[in-house]
């Protein structure tokens, strides 16, 4: 296992792309409340930044999801954190790390449409689309990348990493 000594994308590009995302998202939903729901634990990172680029009221709340295979997505997930608020009536924006196979994702859009929000949108820091396994595409999307295993910035690797502040290659 190594870690790539140079960031992937730096702390630098990645303010910058927050702001880019920000702007956009506070432009669309200018006439709503959002209310964000971060998937734990990797998007923790992003998410704080995010919020905070975002510069308007909203609400935040947690979704936690595991799925049965330590480390690949399987399908199965179960999810051991639920959103506190009621999301009926609610424009929800699930805020993730990283869409890879995409099933957890889709797993948990599903869960929370099932609770009747008046929207519901994805933001992903960063995104696999060439691992992709379901039909998924997120309404923002970070960065695009190729099939590498990257930590930092909140992501992990067995838990370790998340605390780099930037975003780093892991080669496994
Ligand atoms: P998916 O269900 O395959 O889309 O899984 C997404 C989850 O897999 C993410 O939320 C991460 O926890 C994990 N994951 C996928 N790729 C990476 C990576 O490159 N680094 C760290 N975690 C990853």
């Amino acid at each position: 296992m190594k870690l790539s000594e140079t960031p992937f994308i730096s702390v630098h590009e990645i303010q910058e792309r927050v702001a880019d995302l920000a702007e956009i998202i506070s432009q669309n939903y200018a006439q709503r409340e959002l209310l964000l729901v971060t998937v734990l634990k990797g998007s923790a990172v992003f998410a704080a930044d995010l919020m905070r680029a975002l510069n308007r009221p909203l609400q935040l709340d947690y979704v936690r999801v595991r799925s049965y295979n330590g480390g690949e997505s399987t399908g199965a997930h179960v999810f051991t954190l639920l959103p506190e608020a009621p999301l009926a009536g609610q424009h929800v924006l699930v805020v993730e790390d990283i869409l890879d196979t995409g099933l957890t994702a889709t797993a948990i859009l599903e869960r929370l449409r099932a609770a009747g929000p008046a929207s519901l949108a994805l933001c992903t820091l960063l995104d696999k689309p060439s691992r992709r396994r379901v039909a998924i595409t997120a309404d923002y999307v970070g960065f695009t990348i190729d099939e590498i295993f990257v930590v930092g910035y909140g992501l992990d690797y067995n838990e370790r990493f998340r605390e780099l502040p930037d975003l780093r290659v892991l080669t496994l």
